[in-house]
């Protein structure tokens, strides 16, 4: 369920009309709306709340400070990649110890920043990285909690890009190995390795991946308790993210389906004192936000027609690197062509099929290839739905385009979050000839 609506045949977000959008902020741009990132935190937060879990949004799904602040205002805690995403957290207020901190690559500079912040959980993905963590822990006298995601080697059925839990994936250490690990680093006085994290790829369209890798893991929980020479109790299990978005409609199975097959294998362990985390990034933002272009040109080429727009890969760049489907259509259409649905096949008269591709100087910028759509012309507003969630984060200033504006709408107010940048912003750091010596230094980040 989303607040993107037709009425009288224009596309509104909320009760403001896009096309106003277009009007004050100009195009590209994306737009969010304010009660569907709520409604979607709700959902969840609902369906699962007999877990009474710490919702840990996934920043890097959409990082925009006002959407940070909106969810941490509604009691979100944040799951953490980078230094910079700490950094964007702090900004927007929240506590870090609401703050759970994965990421195959921590550096020593992250790792000292989130100790010395008091972030809430590492989530380790390496023997490496658990040794390297205590020994910076031991430099600074800082103690910390860690949990070992583990990759339980099950299918979450999704693009490959986007699989992690399967066993040849970079990420986490093995179920089989999971054992040793604790063995060797359960008990560290100042690393407290009592943790376990999972996160399996996204989007998972079933809650079966996550039954059975929570079924390994709880045998896994079983079996550490059970070690006599060494036991260790697992205080906190966080179940990562990957919730399915609708990209088509009714795509996604509903937070409480999903929940419905997780809680009650959880609920038990819960209410004897096990700690739950999820950390939903896709299914607050994805159908929360839409990316709004113009159509720059109409074009033919052979039997093809191409709509030409002022955003491309640059802006949204999942239909080329995923070959991910979001639905596309005009801002303002005539009755007859209000889309009765999100889907790839429109059973509506006098559409036409055409490409809808971006500026870029690459065959590989489309949004959309053989989309049946309304006639269009040269002015055109066009809506790419379902684009809150790897979207803005994602997009580049590839062929030196800045990047789009950032819009949070809530009811009839455009609120500016992140302004157009300039061409000012494209060459803000870089420099004509060599920088000074301090320059470099701040460039090779020994100040940071
Ligand atoms: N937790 C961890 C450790 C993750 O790596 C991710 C996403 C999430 C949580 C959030 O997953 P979500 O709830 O958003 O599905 N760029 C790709 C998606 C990459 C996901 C990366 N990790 C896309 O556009 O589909």
């Amino acid at each position: 369920m989303d607040h993107f609506s037709y009425i009288g045949g224009q596309l509104h977000c909320e009760a403001t009309p896009m096309s106003a959008i277009a009007d004050s902020v100009g195009t590209p741009c994306y737009v969010y709306s304010r009660a569907t990132i709520l409604h979607h935190y709700d959902r969840l937060a609902d369906a699962f709340s007999s877990l009474n879990p710490l919702i840990c949004y996934s920043i890097k799904s959409c990082s925009n400070l006002a959407i940070i602040k909106l969810l941490k205002d509604r009691g979100a805690g944040m799951d953490l990649v980078s230094g910079g995403e700490l950094f964007r957290a702090m900004q927007a207020g929240v506590d870090p110890a609401n703050c759970v901190y994965a990421g195959v690559g921590k550096t020593d500079v992250e790792i000292r920043q989130s100790l010395q912040a008091g972030v809430g959980w590492f989530n380790v993905e390496s023997e490496a990285e658990f040794e390297n963590i205590a020994e910076i822990a031991r430099e600074l006298n800082i103690p910390c909690k860690v949990a070992l995601r583990i990759n339980p080697d099950v299918d979450p059925k999704t693009h490959r890009y986007t699989t992690t839990g399967k066993k040849e994936s970079k990420f986490g250490v093995d179920i089989d190995r999971a054992r040793a690990f604790f063995r060797t680093y359960g008990h560290d006085d100042l690393c407290k390795l009592t943790g376990i994290h999972l996160h399996l790829g996204s989007p998972i369209y079933t809650a079966e991946p996550y039954v059975s890798a929570i079924t390994k893991v709880l045998g896994l929980i079983d079996q550490l308790a059970a070690d006599a020479a060494n036991p260790v109790t697992i205080d906190m299990l966080d179940l990562g993210g990957g919730f399915g978005a609708d990209y088509e409609t009714d795509q996604s199975p509903a937070a409480s389906d999903y929940a419905g097959e997780i809680v009650p294998l959880l609920k038990a362990r819960v209410e004897q004192g096990l700690q739950i985390v999820i950390e939903p990034g896709r299914s607050i933002m994805a159908n929360a936000g839409v990316l709004l272009v113009r159509v720059l040109y109409m074009k033919t080429s052979g039997d093809k027609t191409f709509a030409i727009c002022d955003g491309g890969m640059n802006t949204l760049i999942r239909p080329c690197h995923y070959d991910a489907f979001h639905f596309i259509w005009p801002t303002k259409v005539e009755s007859a062509h209000i889309p009765p649905s999100r889907a790839k096949q429109m059973d509506l008269e006098g559409l036409i099929p055409m490409d809808v591709v971006g500026p870029i100087c690459e065959t590989g910028d489309f949004f959309g290839i053989d989309r049946p759509l309304p006639p269009l012309q040269r002015g055109d507003l066009l809506t790419v739905f379902s684009a809150g969630a790897y979207g803005m984060v994602m997009a580049s200033r590839y062929n030196s385009m800045p990047l789009p504006a950032e819009v949070l709408i809530d009811d009839q107010t455009v609120h500016v979050i992140r302004r157009r940048e300039t061409y000012d912003d494209l060459v803000a750091h870089e420099r004509h000839g060599v920088g000074t010596p301090a320059e470099v230094e701040h460039a090779h980040g020994v100040n940071t």
